[in-house]
């Protein structure tokens, strides 16, 4: 039939058909090569590594980002190693000696949305220090106002009693501008602090160490619930704090009212940790009662984990500097290896490192001085740089090219991009999969067919692969058996304490005399 037609059509036709033809065949090469081209240069590391001018320079840069890698087995093994440190934390005898405290919340369970209530909340615990305002109405729906406070670095490594003085200031200030401040009513408070706490009944909290940046005097050992009760009073502002919770229980809380499959809080910001609902027949360090409902939420403060060197065999030598220069040394080394505090300073310890052995940022070396300011300087090198140098795809790098520029180096090369953004990947990705293995322990542990863990924080929020990358390790790491999900929890440090403080200001109120904690934390239940 084609022949026939070819038979039929002048040569001149035949021509410009043969031609079209071959033209039609050379564009689409063209054209499927540069996709094909287009499609390895998007795609992760090694082949944008790969593309370095100098090839021998890759197997130096990939040697050092080698000790970076942490392989699947040894994901395995951790994971065993945090069982045994999780499982010293809840005994009685070796609680005291444990990295991983495992603290009791007197939380007993999770909210059904029938909740109702004004509430105060307090959220401190990161970069910021926020107060809220949140209405409960019941059927799931909740009203919420907040500002947000910054906390002075001279506050956060100052005297205690300022903090709380400081804290008390704010939520006065928020009160003002609410128009509740002087309305004659008494507003029940929920505080989220998140930091390790013992605690010995929902409304009282000891703080066991300071973690992320804060170092304030006079207040380690002390009952935070205390000190700024105190600090209210002393300002004479009419609000009673009548709950504590970890951010970590709050992100539970929150998710939990939504998805009641909800069994574990994780926080991915400045700091690290989760919590998780643990049956009270495993909980040794339990001081209350065995009454249903028969379960805990337990705050793992795991970001502890490997304080007593069983990490070691897992830390880079930058790891190591970051805690020698870190305020805590020797302290939240699992943390140091994950969270937003310390990310962007992994990064800029190895961009220095590479930079010492002449294997990167190769055209500038006559301009050192212009970028030492920011490149040699302790957190020179923010961890939101991470994510955004890992939202470019592609050849283009614009927005690792900005941050580059950000910090003294203009006009990167292509190669410094692509080196700068597989070191960024190499970092985020160790941290996405240490997560995912803890995460992966606590899912196993509890052990139901279907479980949620609600995730908030900074770090799990913005960055653009960091879900994606504790998903793949997880999906190897977690039972068979287990369908787990990861669900962004909403405002959980604000409307998760809210839901806890509702529930115990509301049977405090209802049973004055008798009221004790222990027994009002059961009430969160269906
Ligand atoms: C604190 C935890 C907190 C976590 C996330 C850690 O440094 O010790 O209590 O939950 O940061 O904010």
């Amino acid at each position: 039939m084609s022949l026939d037609l070819v038979s039929t059509l002048p040569y001149d036709s035949i021509t410009s058909l043969v031609r079209k033809a071959a033209y039609g065949l050379v564009t689409t090469c063209i054209l499927g090569t540069a996709v094909y081209a287009g499609y390895r240069v998007a795609l992760p590391e090694k082949h944008l590594i790969k593309r370095h001018r100098h090839p021998e320079l890759n197997d130096q840069i990939e040697k050092v980002l080698d000790s970076l890698k942490i392989s699947d087995e040894q994901l395995i093994h951790m994971m065993h190693i945090l069982e045994e440190e999780m499982n010293a934390g809840l005994s009685p005898v070796t609680h005291k000696k444990a990295s991983v405290k495992m603290f009791p919340t007197y939380v007993r369970n999770i909210p059904n949305g029938t909740e109702v209530g004004q509430v105060l909340a307090l959220d401190l615990g990161g970069t910021n220090f926020r107060v809220l305002l949140i209405d409960l109405h019941g059927n799931s729906k909740i009203e919420l106002t907040s500002k947000i406070f910054v906390i002075p670095q001279s506050t956060m490594i100052g005297d205690g009693k300022h903090l709380f003085r400081h804290l008390a200031e704010c939520l006065e200030e928020f009160m003002q501008k609410e128009n509740i401040l002087n309305s004659g009513t008494c507003y029940p408070l929920g505080f989220t602090f998140s930091f390790p706490c013992q605690q010995e009944s929902l409304a009282s909290a000891r703080l066991t160490a300071w973690t992320k940046g804060f170092s304030c005097s006079g207040v380690v050992n002390e009952d935070v619930v205390k000190l700024l009760q105190e600090a209210i009073n002393e300002k004479g502002i009419n609000a009673k704090c009548v709950s504590l919770v970890n951010d970590t229980v709050g992100t539970l809380m929150a998710c939990a009212y939504k998805d009641p499959s909800t069994a574990i809080g994780l926080i991915l910001g400045t700091g690290t940790n989760a919590c998780y609902i643990e049956s009270l027949d495993r909980v040794g360090t339990w001081n209350g009662d065995y009454n249903e409902p028969k379960q805990v939420i337990i705050n793992t403060e795991w970001g502890a984990f490997g304080d007593n060197g069983r990490l070691k065999h897992l830390r880079t030598k930058y790891d190591e500097e970051i805690d020698i220069s870190s305020i805590n040394p020797g302290k939240q080394i699992f943390e140091k290896m994950i969270s937003g505090m310390y990310m962007g300073e992994i990064v800029r310890l190895i961009i220095l490192d590479l930079l010492q052995h002449e294997l990167l940022f190769l055209g500038h070396r006559d301009t050192y001085s212009d970028y030492k300011a920011a490149l040699y300087n302790r957190g020179g090198f923010y961890t939101k740089f991470v994510s955004t140098v890992e939202t470019d795809e592609g050849i283009k790098f614009s927005n690792t090219r900005r941050v580059l520029e950000d910090i003294g180096i203009q006009n990167p090369t292509y190669d410094d991009c692509a080196i700068v953004q597989h070191i960024c990947r190499q970092v985020s990705k160790r941290a996405a999969r240490l997560a995912g293995a803890g995460l992966a322990v606590l899912i196993n542990r509890i052990g139901k067919s279907n479980i949620t863990a609600g995730v908030d924080g900074s770090l799990y929020r913005f960055h653009p692969r960091f879900k994606r990358n504790m998903e793949r390790c997880m999906e190897t790491l977690v039972n068979k058996d287990i369908k787990f999900k990861l669900t962004l929890s909403d405002d959980g440090s604000g409307k998760g304490a809210a839901m806890v403080a509702c529930v115990a200001e509301r049977i405090f109120e209802h049973d004055k005399e008798t009221a004790d904690y222990e027994t009002l934390t059961k009430s969160l239940i269906n």
